[in-house]
């Protein structure tokens, strides 16, 4: 069964450690970060953007086969379906489908406009028992079509933001999406330590952009308050790199290699290991 994320990043909040979000693309991704949260008693966070929702061809297909794969693969540990970077409209949608989360970006929206439609969907999401990620301050580059101007957040208007209710909040610090450039000038720990005292101990904190971050950076931002961690890229890189070694060592003109269950493997591998890593450095392992 799917489940709210308001338990385990409360959990997560108190007990200073994060839950991983890992997005998925198809059933391989679901599947190796799924197995990989069980084999390691963490719970997890699925994400979906909404290109990856029309791609797995809409969010009922996503729900069905996420609810599905819990089942068959006897899943215990406790799983999120949490709509990632999601528009007012995206948001709507996926609480129709069964998400067991949402995201509302309104970021883009001036704050007044931001704050209105996050009370909305505040109220709609408690009453059926979803959990809700708000966001102030724009993350930087680009996920999957949702470009961010890398703004920091205001520490005022995440407050006024996380008094609405909502479930979690992800602050722009300087975090960016996809690799980050050589020149990166880090994270904003300074706004970070001023976001936290104002939103007080309880709000989990969203850091995005998970991807390329050193374990100093993001062990210090889990003792500030961080208690979701989002991974998408990584997971990418891990899946092409493998996939790429398999075919230039002519494995798919071996025998069978060419059985997209052959082929697809050591990407799917490579995700496990990756996803594996991320829990042992967020502190998630055996919290479920
Ligand atoms: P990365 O792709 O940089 O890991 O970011 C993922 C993310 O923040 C999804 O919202």
């Amino acid at each position: 069964m799917l489940v709210s994320a308001k338990e385990m990043l409360t959990k997560a909040r108190a007990g200073h450690y994060a839950v991983g979000q890992f997005n998925i693309n198809n059933l391989e991704w679901a599947k190796a970060i799924l197995l990989t949260a069980e084999e390691m008693k963490s719970p997890v966070i699925l994400g979906v953007s909404e290109g990856a929702g029309k791609y797995m061809c809409g969010y009922k297909t996503i729900v069905g086969m996420v609810e599905g794969m819990i089942e068959g693969l006897g899943i215990t540990v406790p799983v999120a379906l949490h709509l990632d970077h999601g528009s007012y409209e995206g948001a709507y949608k996926c609480i129709n489908a069964g998400f067991s989360s949402i995201m509302f970006d309104g970021s883009h929206y001036p704050i007044d406009e931001n704050l209105a439609k996050t009370r909305e969907l505040v109220e709609v999401c408690n009453s059926k028992g979803i959990s809700l990620e708000a966001e102030v301050g724009a993350i930087g580059g680009e996920e999957d079509g949702v470009v961010g101007g890398g703004e920091v957040a205001d520490p005022k208007e995440c407050k006024m933001i996380a008094d609405l209710g909502v479930t979690m909040l992800a602050a722009g610090i300087g975090n960016i999406h996809g690799k980050y450039p050589e020149n990166w000038a880090g994270l904003r720990f300074d706004v970070l330590e001023k976001i936290s005292a104002e939103v007080g101990e309880a709000m989990p904190l969203v850091l995005h952009g998970g991807t390329g971050i050193p374990a100093d950076m993001i062990k210090k931002a889990i003792s500030l308050g961080v208690s979701k961690i989002n991974v998408n890229t990584e997971c990418q890189l891990a899946f092409a790199a493998a996939t790429r070694t398999y075919v230039e060592e002519g494995k798919d003109l071996v025998g069978k290699g060419f059985d997209p269950r052959k082929l697809l493997a050591p990407g799917v591998e490579a995700i496990k290991a990756t996803v594996r890593e991320k829990i042992e450095l967020f502190g998630s392992a055996n919290k479920a």
